[in-house]
């Protein structure tokens, strides 16, 4: 109660400027996401007591890393990394990156001349090291009672099976493999099988559809798909096989031919129930223990790429985000390491599903990468009651929690007997990811599940930054409710103002990178000028993040929502013009707009203006329609909460959609709708308002 007084009421928020658009990026505002997050709260700074392992327990021992990590960042990431095993080592110049187009290309090079697997750091070496018959995965079913216990030898041997098929089928070096998978071990282990013979994994989260599944095949020629029959999530089984079938074709008509596919038998979906394509399809569980369990590791270059993961932009399709292996490796271990005061056999969980960034470098690889023991959850956190996490933290001990405000806000709307009826002593660090979190969830976070002695690691990253690049040290300085606080070692933050002028001191504007981290983005998939057009060109010299940002006078950062037309839906990015895209596709709809609002459990929600074309009828069953194709054609998470009918969309006289007029109504903020005089036709706004609700 004590530490929930200090939370009071927000000034009113600050007048929003509007932020030139620098082509291609379409930077809409700065804080456009008017976050329910932070609006109407505003936190004050939360001691907690936090002995770190890591030995950074001041903001001394932290700046004393820092500025050495800013001034000789080859040197500072060349003593971290050297923990690792490389089979070749770098050279002494080893670091270089170039951010300004303007000079060249733009490019990021770590351990230039190095070679590695970090499969063989992430599982061989523990083994090395005398850790091979410690847990590395507990995985808890979807149901009660279901689990699972694999030691770092047991992955090494079903790693090099799955390697060795995949060898078998053909895939070599640079290859990529598309992997959809439930959350079982076998999906980190598909991902680890790719690295450990230089193949590129694409991973592809289950929620997605057969045509998002599709597209992301035919984009990185993934010739192997390794899936599972299906998927069960709470009382729903997903068809997991069905739908890789039905992309696999569409792969197919579209020019792409996929060779093999890989398919693990989940208890929800037996064999019987699955249909088969013979001399493509092969069943895991028949043809993976025929498998030699030794596969030797195949040494790459450290900048050869470890994996693809596509993610959702401002325009056009999902973009193949390609990371490194030796730059990636380090910062996901190193992160891991600091962050989470990560120690070998600390048993941690972090609830993301691999499909996402999130699951990639803090559930399979960062973890792994320490030493830890990594809880893998299949099942849903409200399942079969909302006690369910705090029922697997105490069944596991689990010592560092990591999770997504979304899924904290959720829990927090249910009675706090859920979560006091389970011992939670084991806890010493919570942390949250993938949107702001609201310093009202903040402090139930840390009050009611941490029982006031967790410090709470606000990390912000991105797919693009393959690792948290501002982020709280736990009981090195207070935590802020609702603040990422301060950057990352190796990571120099700006902040831009519209014209890209770097701003001094206290300010707002937008989030830029001035300097290259290990994890940097490489490329996009076959397309390095879509890469640097679309991070690199709003802020010539600075890595673009799309996110506003606030840094107090003391130099800690608020991320305050995205700039451009990206919504962020319970920590999952979900771009407008995908999602404009498929609703466009429905033989009833001219064209679609589509905003974000605020949501009190999502974060944002999905505000869809929709135009009919003539002769249909706003009826309930085009609504649905609408909402069903967006399903099928991206996955449900991306299906609109709210369809709007509309005469026609608010334009510019040169055919651009007014969204900031859009967002308004939304919210019905009717008399905040600002000068629409520029608009082509100025009377389309009172139509739209009329049929609100309708
Ligand atoms: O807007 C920021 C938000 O999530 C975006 C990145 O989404 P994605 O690539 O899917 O990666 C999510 C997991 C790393 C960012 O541009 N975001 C992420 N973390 C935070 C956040 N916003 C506020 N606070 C955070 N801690």
């Amino acid at each position: 109660a004590k530490a929930l007084s200090q939370l009071r009421p927000r000034q009113p928020p600050i007048l929003r400027r509007h932020v030139v658009r620098a082509a291609p990026i379409h930077v809409s505002s700065v804080g456009a996401r008017a976050t329910s997050a932070v609006q109407g709260e505003v936190a004050r700074a939360v001691p907690v007591e936090y002995h770190a392992r890591t030995g950074i327990n001041s903001r001394a021992d932290y700046e004393t890393l820092y500025n050495r990590s800013i001034q000789d960042p080859a040197g500072f990431w060349a003593d971290l990394a050297r923990q690792f095993h490389w089979e070749k080592p770098w050279r002494k110049d080893h670091m270089s990156f170039n951010f300004d187009r303007r000079k060249g290309q733009v490019s990021t090079t770590f351990f230039d001349g190095a070679r590695t697997n970090i499969c063989y750091n992430a599982v061989d070496r523990h083994i090395e090291q005398g850790r091979g018959s410690q847990p590395c995965f507990l995985w808890e079913g979807n149901d009660i009672g279901e689990d699972r216990v694999m030691t770092f030898s047991d992955v090494r041997d079903e790693v090099s099976r799955v390697a060795n098929w995949l060898k078998s089928v053909g895939i070599g070096k640079g290859d990529s493999v598309a992997i959809y998978m439930p959350m079982v071990c076998e999906l980190p282990i598909a991902m680890l099988a790719c690295a450990r013979i230089g193949a590129v994994h694409s991973v592809v989260f289950g929620g997605f559809s057969a045509e998002s599944l599709s597209q992301r095949i035919a984009d990185a020629k993934s010739k192997v798909v390794i899936t599972a029959s299906g998927g069960a999530r709470a009382k729903k089984v997903v068809p997991l096989k069905q739908i890789a079938d039905k992309a696999v074709q569409l792969a197919a008509g579209s020019g792409f031919q996929v060779e093999n596919v890989l398919v693990y038998e989940h208890k929800s979906v037996p064999k019987g129930e699955c249909a088969w394509t013979e001399g493509r399809d092969t069943w895991y569980q028949d043809a993976i223990p025929q498998q030699d369990r030794h596969c030797p590791v195949e040494w790459v270059d450290s900048e050869h790429p470890l994996f693809l993961l596509y993610t959702s932009g401002s325009t056009g399709n999902p973009k193949g985000v390609v990371h490194s292996t030796g730059g990636y490796m380090v910062s996901a271990a190193t992160t891991t390491r600091y962050i989470f005061d990560l120690q070998p056999g600390d048993v941690y969980w972090c609830t993301a599903d691999c499909g996402w960034i999130t699951g990639h470098s803090y559930l399979a690889y960062g973890p792994l990468l320490c030493g830890a023991q990594s809880v893998i959850f299949e099942g849903v956190p409200n399942y079969p009651t909302p006690a369910r996490c705090w029922q697997v933290v105490e069944k596991y001990k689990v010592r560092q929690f990591y999770t997504a405000p979304t899924l904290v806000r959720s829990l927090e709307a249910q009675d706090n007997k859920f979560v006091t009826q389970h011992d939670r002593s084991s806890l010493r660090i919570l942390g949250t990811v993938g949107e702001p979190i609201n310093p009202r969830a903040w402090m139930w976070f840390f009050e009611t599940v941490g029982e006031g002695r967790c410090p709470i690691v606000d990390t912000w990253w991105q797919t693009e930054t393959g690792a948290a690049m501002i982020t709280p040290l736990p009981g090195a300085w207070p935590c802020l409710p609702g603040s990422a606080t301060l950057p990352f070692f190796g990571v120099l933050p700006v902040i831009l103002d519209d014209k890209g002028k770097e701003l001094d001191g206290e300010a707002e504007g937008i989030l830029g990178m001035k300097q290259a981290w290990p994890s940097t983005i490489r490329t996009v998939k076959g397309d390095h000028k879509r890469f640097e057009e679309t991070y690199f060109s709003a802020f010539p010299g600075y890595y673009f993040t799309g996110d506003g940002c606030k840094r107090s006078a003391d130099g800690q950062y608020t991320i305050t929502g995205r700039v451009d037309d990206v919504i962020n839906v319970s920590g999952h990015r979900v771009g407008t013009a995908e999602v404009e895209a498929a609703l466009a596709s429905h033989g009833a709809c001219i064209e679609a707009a589509v905003v974000g609002f605020d949501h009190d459990i999502k974060g944002q929600g999905i505000y869809a203006y929709v135009t009919l074309h003539d002769g249909n009828d706003f009826s309930e069953d085009i609504r649905k329609d609408l909402v069903k194709t967006v399903r099928e054609q991206i996955g449900a998470f991306a299906a609109p909460d709210v369809i709007h009918w509309a005469p026609g969309l608010p334009k510019t006289r040169s055919g651009k959609i007014m969204r900031r007029i859009l967002r308004k109504i939304a919210v019905k903020k009717d008399d905040e709708l600002g000068d629409t005089s520029t608009l082509a036709d100025p009377g389309i706004v009172q139509g739209i308002i009329e049929l609100r609700g309708k």
